[in-house]
């Protein structure tokens, strides 16, 4: 090696080596230390106490329910006072209060509510929200603009009671101790953009993630791992929008979603994580170096490869608001790429409906190349608003570090496909030089907020495109779903491999094979009764997506793009990787302080929800220990996951 590239390989790997040791941001060097509870007044100290700190500490893990706030054993005022002032700031703690209530009652405001309903599908509009969710039907719909859903009044439901916005480790470690130590529901919230309604609960105290914006750029990261090369480390609120431009500052592209509003550190990467560099790159989850994580006991920590690797294992795949609350993230980052992209839009009101089907299967023909050159594709088969037609909306076909050439070539055949049956292809293709511009023009900001659909989601594998048959059988299914009326938004992507990423994590075994990943959702009218949504609801969850499931049998389901009601969602979102980390919730969580619906370890508790749909609108309660059915073992659920305990 010549002499002057080695001194600076020498020197750049000695500036590296700095990275050997713990990196915090500033928030995260303001943290809460036994020695300051000890120093507390008793009464204090009783609040803030982390898990077993003091034998005697109050012990309301063992009642039935979580405590709500009208049933005499929640919190006094004095004890959120209390709270109030051990924060890093006394605005950090936030009384909850709907978007919506500038449209009813006291604090009705006309010029505000008009506004708040025209942009009440933008998602922009509510994640600054300290208390909104972008699922409105999970929170109950108890105050949602009228001309939306008229909630008749405003009130709390499946809201939170408080809001911590942190601002520090310190601030999180606070709510941590105090839900736990009181009896209260505890919640996560980074931006709401949860599909099940995982980041709001009733009566409970919200953690607020959304403000934890810090990042920082390593161009020569070392790790213990064996990685060298450039990594960021991102806050948890950072959200997708300003991590790639961040990254693009500085000549790299991250691998995060597509969604812009999309926190990438919550929710998104702790659930896996798809993204338009998944069928170069594998999963986002694949990609992380570490986490900075504080525990339900109460305590901060590292999950790295050499740190409690079993929670650095379960973070990564194993589902937000389960394991521990992440305060930032170090991933890997990579130098930045060409990028070229396509849309069209073909559409039956012109081809007639044989030629739309003959054509929209000639591309499920295609998933197969497609994704194995490395491309994602993002398409919407939607019907039309009055049934009669459909469209296929192709927006984009995003191929990664290629050129609008090699894209022409790789949609050769569906092209020629095409001109057999006289279909007219014309699609627009642009050629972008690197990942960030084109990442911006091409994918649209999606609509959020829907007030009467239930959405679902499964991963067809690779299999299912290998023959003609399969290819015919899940054509078939697509259609058949459209032609009843339900829209199919799809993802064309093979997150197999995880080229630089490690793919030995969390993330679901059924993602790795594979190649399109669908949502479709069951709309309903309003208003409705609650039985006559139970009744959608079943032919959804038990019609349209048993459907679904029966052609892509051992397959699964994207955790966070998912049925609230998808059942065995244990194999459904972990396969065989479930029991390990059920295991590793019970070690890092034994009281179940953080409990989000369909998450590892929620079996034996649920939300009795005051209107009898699914939902956040009522109180977090374990479930009765029923008279064991015969028909079951032992440790077993019905549906064979075992369940250590958790499901008595
Ligand atoms: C418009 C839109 C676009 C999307 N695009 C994509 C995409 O391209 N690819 C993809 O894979 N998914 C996508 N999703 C799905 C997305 O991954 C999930 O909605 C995910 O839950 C969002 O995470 P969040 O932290 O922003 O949301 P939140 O609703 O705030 O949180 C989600 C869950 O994570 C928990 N959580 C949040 N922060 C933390 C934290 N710091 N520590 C521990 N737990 C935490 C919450 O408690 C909750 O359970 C999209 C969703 C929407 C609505
Ligand atoms: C992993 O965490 C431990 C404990 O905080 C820390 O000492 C170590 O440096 C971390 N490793 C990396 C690569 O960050
Ligand atoms: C606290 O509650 C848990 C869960 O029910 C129980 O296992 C534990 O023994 C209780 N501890 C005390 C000190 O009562
Ligand atoms: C909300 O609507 C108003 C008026 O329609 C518009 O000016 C504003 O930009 C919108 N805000 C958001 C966040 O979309
Ligand atoms: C609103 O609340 C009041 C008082 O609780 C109740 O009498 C009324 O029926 C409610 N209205 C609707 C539409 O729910
Ligand atoms: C890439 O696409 C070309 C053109 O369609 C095809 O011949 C080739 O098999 C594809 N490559 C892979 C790895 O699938
Ligand atoms: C991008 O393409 C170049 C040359 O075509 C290749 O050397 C490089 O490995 C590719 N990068 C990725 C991330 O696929
Ligand atoms: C697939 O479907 C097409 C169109 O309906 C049909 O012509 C063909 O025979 C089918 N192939 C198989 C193997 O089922
Ligand atoms: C689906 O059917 C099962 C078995 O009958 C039932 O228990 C479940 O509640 C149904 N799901 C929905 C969403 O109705």
């Amino acid at each position: 090696m010549a002499p002057l590239l080695h001194s600076l390989l020498l020197a750049a790997s000695l500036l590296s080596t700095a990275s050997l040791s713990r990196t915090l941001f500033a928030y995260e060097r303001k943290q809460l230390t036994r020695e300051y509870v000890e120093s507390l007044p008793e009464e204090d100290a009783r609040l803030f106490a982390f898990d077993g700190q003091f034998a005697a500490a109050p012990n309301k893990t063992s009642t039935r329910c979580r405590y709500g706030p009208d049933d005499g054993k929640w919190p006094s005022e004095k004890a959120w006072t209390k709270l109030a002032r051990q924060l890093s700031s006394v605005d950090a703690l936030i009384k909850a209060v709907p978007q919506a209530s500038v449209c009813y009652g006291d604090t009705k405001n006309d010029a505000q509510c008009t506004a708040l309903t025209a942009n009440w599908t933008n998602s922009y509009s509510h994640i600054d929200d300290p208390t909104e969710i972008l699922s409105p039907i999970y929170q109950g719909l108890t105050c949602t603009p009228p001309q939306i859903y008229n909630s008749g009044n405003c009130t709390l439901g499946g809201y939170p009671s408080y809001v911590i916005k942190a601002k520090n480790v310190l601030d999180l470690q606070l709510g941590i101790n105090f839900a736990r130590n009181d009896g209260v529901r505890l919640v996560v919230k980074n931006t709401g953009h949860d599909f099940a309604g995982k980041s709001a609960g009733a009566g409970a105290l919200s953690l607020w993630t959304h403000g934890l914006k810090d990042m920082q750029f390593f161009d020569n990261y070392v790790d213990e791992s064996g990685y060298k090369g450039p990594a960021i480390k991102a806050g948890a609120g950072v959200q997708a929008f300003e991590l790639y431009k961040f990254a693009n500052d500085h000549g790299v592209v991250a691998v995060a979603g597509e969604g812009q509003t999309v926190g990438v550190m919550g929710g998104y990467i702790q659930g896996g994580g798809h993204s338009p560099l998944s069928s170069i790159y594998g999963m986002a989850a694949d990609h992380v170096l570490g986490f900075e994580v504080i525990t339900p006991i109460g305590e901060f920590l590292s999950a790295n490869s050499s740190a409690n690797q079993d929670l650095f294992w379960a973070l990564r795949g194993g589902g937000g608001g389960t394991f521990g609350v992440v305060t930032s993230v170090m991933i890997k980052v990579y130098k930045d790429m060409p990028v070229t992209a396509a849309s069209w839009t073909l559409d039956s009101s012109k081809l007639g409906k044989d030629n739309f089907w003959a054509a929209t299967k000639a591309f499920v023909d295609r998933v197969t190349p497609h994704a194995d050159n490395g491309t994602y594709s993002y398409f919407i088969l939607a019907p039309s608003a009055t049934g009669t037609d459909y469209s296929f909306i192709m927006q984009p076909f995003f191929a990664p570090n290629q050129t609008a050439k090699q894209v022409n070539t790789l949609l050769g055949p569906y092209s020629s496909a095409l001109t057999r049956i006289n279909v007219p292809f014309s699609p627009k293709i642009t050629e972008y030089k690197g990942f960030y511009a084109a990442w911006q023009a091409e994918f649209p900001l999606e609509a959020q907020s829907d007030v009467q659909t239930a959405f679902g989601s499964r991963l067809f594998p690779r299999s299912n495109f290998a023959s003609e048959t399969g290819r015919n059988i899940t054509f078939n299914t697509l259609r058949t779903t459209v032609e009843a009326g339900q829209s199919v938004i799809g993802f064309n992507m093979a997150p197999t491999l995880a080229r630089g990423g490690n793919p030995d994590n969390a993330v679901n075994p059924a993602w790795r094979t594979s190649l399109l990943h669908a949502i479709t959702g069951r709309r309903w009218n309003l208003p409705s009764t609650t039985s006559s949504i139970l009744a959608a609801r079943n032919s959804f969850t038990n019609g349209t997506m048993q459907k679904w499931r029966d052609v892509t049998p051992g397959s699964g389901s994207y955790l966070n793009e998912a049925d609230r009601l998808e059942p065995n969602w244990q194999q459904a979102f972990w396969g065989d990787k479930y029991a390990r980390l059920l295991q590793i919730k019970k070690d890092n969580d034994p009281k179940d302080v953080l409990w989000a619906v369909n998450a590892v370890g929620s079996e034996g508790w649920r939300v009795e929800s005051v209107d009898g749909l699914p939902d956040e609108n009522g109180k977090l309660c374990k479930i009765e220990s029923a008279t064991p059915t015969s028909s079951v073992a032992p440790g077993a659920t019905q549906t064979g996951v075992p369940c250590e305990g958790f499901c008595r």
